[in-house]
């Protein structure tokens, strides 16, 4: 768990690493490449371990350089079962889907199962490796995928909510091997599928299109494995302009695309932040009069829905009424009640959450219950006033490259505890009677006795 002290404005310099959405899926498809491939630029998570196992048990060689680099090199091709037990850890698992279906002619891949933000289905990748002429059938919760050679087709991935990153991913990869060639419409516009593009086609793949919604994808023989370096994380550098922001702070940002972020950039200077770009750095100010304003979550080049958690954070805190909503995943909103345990007043309204902000948040136990959600509850931990408790912070390692450490070196204060609880006798028996609402938290069995004096709580011991 994360114990942060809020309060602290932030300054200083820091530098985005690579983008998790980029690495996983050019991971996935370094299984297409003869020969080695080099990734720079792989940012430090469990998310980048978690593939690591899995194209280890694919038959791939996984190496992680001194120089952080990571290498591959398929060794043996025999392997194609994606099992449950890692697929239900990080779903971008599904991504080596495509890969093994072109180049092995056969995929065993777990259903990644439930999660926390909502609907995932896979419908959409699946019809477009059945349109590519696999044959697909889903038996015990595996996929199980074979074509002896794919085939060109005109695919259509548009779906209720848009399009889709990882099922345009798949797809894209599994054609560039396909006999003649394919279109994907309603593709996925995201830099991350640009950036899985750019290196399919340094291997020799030949796409055309990318960052629209109309890819053409000519199919070749062979691909090779080559160099390849990972655009910056746009959602991270997003998550750092906010942290600016909700600690009225004055930050320096090194490795930015802003070029991938122009929505976010224009949201926060209309919240009332100064971005000043140099580069591929950027100086990021609050000015101390932040506006409300209402702020939607669409596909790119939307404000990514990976960021409307943190916006929301951000937006507690600026006095006025703003309205979040989310069109990529309308029950994203598990913050929502995390967010008011802080002090927030927010109200659910479908896919639309309305923030009543105020200039005051106050520490208190919160659990994050997935990756952006733990962004936002550190984030708005930041502007709280005395110490926040940040529990599950697991979820946040899956997908940030040591983000306490690089907000602790612009000056936040946050500690990394063990999650266990501690400093509470076992015969503590608490005066509840005007607290009965913050006591049936359990959380608050991870505090001492100077945390339930704070809150007013009497006790007593037998
Ligand atoms: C990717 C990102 C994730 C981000 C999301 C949306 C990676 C590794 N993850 O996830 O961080 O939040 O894009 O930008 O890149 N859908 C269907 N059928 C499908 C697939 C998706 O209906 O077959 C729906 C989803 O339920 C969702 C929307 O389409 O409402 C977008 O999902 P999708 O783009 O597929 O998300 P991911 O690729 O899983």
């Amino acid at each position: 768990m994360f114990v942060i002290r809020g309060g602290q404005p932030l300054a200083g310099t820091v530098s985005v690493s690579g983008a998790k959405n980029s690495a996983l899926p050019i991971m996935a498809a370094s299984l297409l490449a003869e020969g080695p491939t080099t990734l720079k630029g792989v940012p430090d998570l469990v998310d980048v371990d978690t593939l690591g196992h899995l194209l280890r048990a694919l038959g791939s060689r996984v190496e992680r350089l001194p120089s952080g680099d990571l290498t591959f090199e398929v060794q043996n091709t025999r392997a194609n079962l994606a099992d449950y037990e890692l697929v239900r850890r990080m779903r971008a698992s599904v991504c080596v889907l495509g890969p093994l279906l072109a180049r092995r002619g056969a995929a065993c891949v777990s259903l990644p199962g439930g999660c926390n933000i909502g609907d995932r289905p896979i419908d959409l990748h699946l019809k477009g490796l059945t349109a590519l002429g696999a044959t697909i059938r889903v038996e015990r919760g595996y996929v199980i995928a074979e074509a002896k050679r794919l085939k060109g087709a005109n695919i259509y991935l548009g779906g209720p909510f848009g399009s889709t990153v990882t099922g345009t991913a798949n797809v894209m990869a599994a054609a560039t091997l396909a006999e003649g060639r394919s279109t994907i419409e309603a593709a996925a516009c995201e830099p991350e599928v640009v950036d899985l593009g750019n290196y399919l086609n340094a291997m020799g793949a030949r796409i055309t299109g990318l960052g629209t919604p109309f890819i053409q994808i000519e199919g070749v023989e062979r691909l090779t494995g080559v160099t390849h370096t990972i655009i910056p994380d746009r959602i991270e550098a997003a998550t750092l302009m906010i942290a600016a922001g909700i600690s009225q702070g004055d930050i320096r940002i090194e490795n930015v695309r802003l070029d991938h972020m122009t929505a976010v950039v224009e949201k926060l200077r209309e919240i009332g932040l100064t971005i000043e770009p140099s580069g591929n750095c950027v100086r990021v100010r609050a000015n101390s009069q932040l506006k409300s304003v209402d702020c939607t979550a669409l596909p790119y080049p939307g404000i990514p829905t990976d960021v409307q958690a943190q916006m929301m954070a951000l937006l507690t805190v600026v006095s006025g009424i703003s309205i979040v909503t989310d069109k990529v995943f309308p029950d994203r909103f598990m913050h929502l009640p995390e967010l008011v345990r802080l002090g927030a007043s927010i109200r659910r309204e479908g896919n639309c959450a309305i923030v009543n902000g105020r200039h005051h948040l106050s520490g208190a136990c919160v659990m994050a219950s997935d990756l952006r959600a733990s962004a936002a509850l550190v984030l708005a931990g930041l502007a709280a006033e005395g110490e926040s408790v940040i529990r599950r912070i697991y979820h946040l390692d899956r997908g940030y490259d040591q983000l306490e450490l690089k907000l602790n070196r612009l000056g936040a204060d946050i500690r990394r505890e063990s999650d266990e609880p501690k400093n509470m006798p076992a015969s503590l028996i608490l005066n509840v009677s005007d607290h009965a609402e913050d006591l049936s938290d359990p959380t608050h069995e991870l505090r001492g006795p100077t945390w339930l004096k704070r809150l007013g709580i009497n006790q007593r011991q037998d």
